[in-house]
């Protein structure tokens, strides 16, 4: 059942309400149109972050051939791969998908008018980009419309990569998170490393809510030392109602944030996490 007037479910999973009747759509409309009043922005910004982060990436020669592709993990509807390889900014997607002209169009009108829209949008320095989330329909959105160039669902919470994410994983350089964190744990982490060909980094965006620590230390286990932006926060998106705040605090508190000025004034904050080889 909708739940509270906010948005979220009245479900919650660790004290954070559940989004999960909108992560299987068949196209991101209602994604946008149910973040939209809880003003959901972590990825406007990773944008630029991810954008250097896979310049660098590219620019660093690994001694393999070809170009090194970017694995976005917890990828929905493509939104990362949107905003990595083409002109348009979140504010602008938030906009078309919440649209009233397009609430009512057939998705296989609106996947054609997104192929279009993305192709003529699309950046001179596009990466390759692939996807790894459990919801299919999103997946095959994101690659019906070309942010994709491949998709993957396998639940790497659950069992190893299938045969097509293993062969896809020895052409991953870089992988980018935002608003995974909740999700996935060092067992994601670890399988994906243990497939990888190539040196791979990672950019990852994960809320203060969620000790990312175990994580840290598996990648150190892969030679991934991980640096931790201390010079700000991120803010995420505003909280569904008090319930949701008051478990936001306790949890900050309980990893050795201050909330003051950042979960009560209202919103999740996330951190910058960026892990690359290095000596130890
Ligand atoms: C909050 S959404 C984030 C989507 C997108 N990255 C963004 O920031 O807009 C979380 C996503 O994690 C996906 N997810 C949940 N469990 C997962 C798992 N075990 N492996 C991969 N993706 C998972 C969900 O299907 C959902 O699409």
């Amino acid at each position: 059942m909708a739940g509270s007037g906010s948005g979220g479910t009245e479900d919650v999973a660790g004290g954070k309400s559940r989004f999960d009747d909108i992560y299987d759509r068949p196209d991101p409309r209602m994604y946008f149109g149910r973040l939209a009043p809880l003003e959901y922005e972590i990825p406007h910004h990773a944008q630029p972050v991810f954008r250097q982060a896979s310049a660098e990436r590219a620019a660093f020669d690994d001694g393999c051939p070809g170009r090194p592709a970017v694995l976005d993990v917890c990828c929905s509807y493509g939104i990362n791969a949107a905003l990595l390889n083409h002109d348009v900014t979140l504010a602008e997607m938030y906009e078309r998908y919440t649209s009233p002209a397009r609430q009512a169009m057939p998705t296989t009108e609106l996947a054609a008018q997104d192929k279009e829209f993305y192709a003529g949008r699309r950046r001179p320095d596009a990466v390759p980009v692939f996807g790894l989330d459990v919801a299919a329909p999103a997946v095959r959105y994101a690659l019906e419309v070309g942010l994709l160039d491949a998709a993957f669902t396998d639940d790497l919470e659950q069992a190893p990569p299938g045969p097509a994410l293993s062969r896809a994983l020895a052409e991953v350089g870089l992988i980018t998170l935002t608003g995974g964190g909740s999700y996935i744990t060092a067992r994601t982490f670890t399988a994906l490393l243990d497939g990888a060909r190539r040196p791979v980094w990672i950019s990852a965006f994960v809320l203060r809510t969620v000790s990312y620590q175990p994580i840290v230390r598996a990648l150190d286990g892969y030679g991934l030392r991980t640096t931790l932006d201390v010079s700000r926060t991120y803010p995420q998106r505003r909280f569904t109602d008090e319930r949701e705040q008051r478990y936001a605090i306790t949890a900050v508190r309980a990893l050795g944030h201050d909330p003051a000025g950042r979960e009560e004034s209202g919103r999740f904050h996330s951190l910058h996490y960026e892990s690359r080889p290095g000596a130890r």
